[in-house]
This record gives C-alpha cells, sequence and structure tokens, in this order.
C-alpha cells in the first residue's frame, strides 16, 4: 500500500550524481512496489534507462539526456576540439535515437550541443564546466516552468471539480509539481479538493503504477479505471475537466501524448468537457507543421501479450500493433497550458506569440 504522507514534498526523478560523473534516476518501471535508484555511468546504460522507461516523461527525458551527454562528453578524455566535438555528436545521436516521439529528447541534445559550437575557442575543460552549467539550468528552468504551468493551470479549475487524467504527467515525469498533475498538487497545498480519475494506461500502465502512486502518496483523493471506463465516468457527470500532458505539440496545436490520449480527447468533445494539454515551451516543436509530421513510436508486441500478466494473456504468435503514442487534433484540446499562459485556438497564432 502507498503511504499516504499528505505532503506534496517533490520525487525527484533524475539527479546529477555527487561526484557529477554519473546520472542518477529512480527507476520508474519498479514502481510502485520499490523505490529503486540506479545509476547511470555508460552510453548503454544511460540510452537504456531511456528506452525501457526507466526514465520516462518528455520533460523528465530531456533532463536525464542533459546530464548524460555531459557525463559521456566528459568521459571522452581528449583535449582537441575537434576530437572533442565529434565524440559529442555520436553520444548525443546515439542517446537521440532511444525514442523519437517527446521533442524534449532532442530538443535539450541539441541545446547542449550549442554550448559545445559556442565555447569551441575554449580549451576542453572550460567547455565541459559550461556543459555540466547547461545541464543543470535545463533542470532548474523545468521546475520554474512546472511551477508556472501549475499556477495557469489552476486558473482553470474549482474546487469539488472531478478530473480525468491519462498516462502520468507528474513529478515522476518532469521535476517538482509535475504539468497534468501540478494544478492538482498546487491546489491541493492551498486547500482545494479534487476528485481525480487516472486511467491505467494500457500497456505499460504509467496511470495505475505511477499518477495514482503520486497523488495517494500525495493524499489527493484518486480513483484508478481502465481506459475504457472514462466514457462512463463522463457520462456519470463525475468529470469537469481532462488534464493530460504532451510528448510534442505542432504548430497547429496538434499534439502527440500517450496512447489513448486522443479517445479521451473525443470522449471528451462528445460530453461537452474542456480538454486541456499541458506542458512546457521545450515540448512545442514549431518546426513540426502538424501532427502528421509527428513520429509515433512502436513498441515490442510483447508489452501486450505478456507484460505484467503472471501467464501470457494472448497466443505468441498473434500479431500486435504496439504504438506508445496518439495525436489529439488541435479541434478537440480547448486550452494548451504552459509556463507563459493558456494558450487558445487559433494556435498557429498563440504558441507562436510564445516564442
Ligand atoms: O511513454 P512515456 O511514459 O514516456 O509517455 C509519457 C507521456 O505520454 C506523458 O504524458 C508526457 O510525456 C508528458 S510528461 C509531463
Amino acid at each position: 500500500m502507498t503511504e499516504v504522507t499528505g505532503k506534496t514534498d517533490p520525487i525527484q526523478s533524475v539527479a546529477l550524481s555527487d561526484d557529477g560523473g554519473s546520472v542518477v534516476i529512480l527507476d520508474q518501471t519498479q514502481l510502485p512496489n520499490r523505490e529503486e535508484y540506479l545509476t547511470l555511468t555508460t552510453a548503454k546504460e544511460m540510452y537504456d534507462a531511456i528506452y525501457y522507461l526507466k526514465v520516462r516523461g518528455a520533460p523528465a527525458i530531456g533532463i536525464c539526456a542533459g546530464y548524460c551527454v555531459y557525463c559521456l562528453a566528459r568521459q571522452s578524455g581528449s583535449e582537441d576540439y575537434d576530437a572533442f566535438l565529434a565524440a559529442f555528436r555520436r553520444a548525443k545521436d546515439y542517446l537521440n535515437s532511444a525514442r523519437p516521439t517527446a521533442v524534449n529528447l532532442s530538443w535539450a541534445l541539441n541545446r547542449m550541443e550549442g554550448v559545445v559550437l559556442a565555447q569551441r575557442e575554449r580549451p576542453v575543460p572550460a567547455i565541459l564546466a559550461a556543459l555540466e552549467a547547461e545541464c543543470r539550468l535545463i533542470h532548474e528552468e523545468d521546475i520554474a516552468m512546472c511551477a508556472a504551468i501549475s499556477r495557469h493551470g489552476l486558473t482553470l479549475l474549482k474546487d469539488g471539480d472531478g478530473v480525468l487524467t491519462h498516462c502520468n504527467a507528474g513529478p515522476l515525469a518532469t521535476s517538482r509539481y509535475g504539468t497534468a498533475l501540478g494544478p492538482l498538487f498546487l491546489g491541493w497545498e492551498q486547500g482545494l479538493r479534487f476528485r481525480v480519475f487516472a486511467d491505467e494506461t494500457r500497456p505499460l500502465l504509467q496511470g495505475a503504477r505511477l499518477t495514482s502512486y503520486e497523488l495517494r502518496r500525495a493524499g489527493i483523493d484518486v480513483t484508478l479505471i481502465c481506459d475504457n471506463m472514462a466514457s462512463i465516468v463522463m457520462k456519470n457527470g463525475w468529470i469537469q475537466a481532462c488534464l493530460v500532458g504532451c510528448d510534442r505539440v505542432a504548430a497547429n496545436g496538434d499534439t502527440a501524448n500517450k496512447i489513448g490520449t486522443s479517445g479521451v480527447a473525443i470522449l471528451a468533445k462528445h460530453y461537452g468537457i474542456p480538454f486541456y494539454v499541458l506542458g512546457p515551451t521545450s515540448t512545442i516543436d514549431l518546426r513540426c507543421p502538424t501532427g502528421d509530421n509527428i513520429e509515433i513510436e512502436l513498441r515490442p508486441p510483447e508489452e501486450i501479450r505478456e507484460k505484467f500478466y503472471r501467464e501470457p494473456m494472448a497466443p505468441s504468435d498473434v500479431k500486435c500493433y504496439n504504438p506508445a503514442f496518439d495525436v489529439t487534433d488541435h479541434r478537440l484540446i480547448a486550452g494548451i497550458v504552459t509556463e507563459g499562459g493558456i494558450c487558445r485556438p487559433p494556435y498557429e497564432k498563440s504558441l507562436a506569440a510564445l516564442f
């Protein structure tokens, strides 16, 4: 049973080790049963941690990638700028190939590369110092962005509201309050009481394992439902708003998030419930015109056929289609909540105005 602390003290999912040479993550695949920390030192350990969702959630992936590429740059051992840059790019490209949909991964790695390029006239130790400062800054900025998103998001809710969320966009997936869960934690601290319904989020159960864990830990009222129960709780009149996170927001407002999110948005439209996307500007990709340009990650069939079951729950050779994300049409989104405020349609204008 999850310990209810009644506190919203942050769970820290990613950090640089004390000696600055490794990345320490809370292994999210072990939750809610075990709080186990992993130390990532090699490129393969870092790639695997991202690929296997030991660290997950778009902002947390970006923060982790920043720390990882810094640690790998330290290991390159080269004093020559060109050799250092070449090794940096190899590490960057390898990490970047771990997952395709969340733009924060390439966003953070490109930001780190920008530092290496801007400091080209300086000695390698000075470049490393600048890289360390940059990855720490990425993390600090995310903390500030989540706090601002939480404040803006809270203006959309009132005491007693029922809120449905999908996947996990809380502290584990970000830093501090999280994005979609941020207004709920902030409201709780201010004495507001919400009734949260968390979709379990098949196939990897981020809602069951992580969202319900985080909310229970804080003492927030959460009810876990299977994904196919969202319609009935909406029909019952229990949901006044849907809050979800995002992995990439296209310039027109189309939004990629965990598979099943678009179905929630379609249901919300049917029942006249506002559907909000919450995410930092680091998740907005203005170079991506529409959701059709977002690459959707496909994952192994085992995640559907057998993972989490005591024995396989499907014929071992049945074909599976396992997209990890889907795209919600911008016309279904009532607002996109960022640290810069709440963007409303038309999103081409309101999103561009943020930058
Ligand atoms: O596959 P995951 O668990 O990384 O997917 C995560 C999501 O879809 C989240 O909703 C999204 O990254 C936003 S996290 C603030």
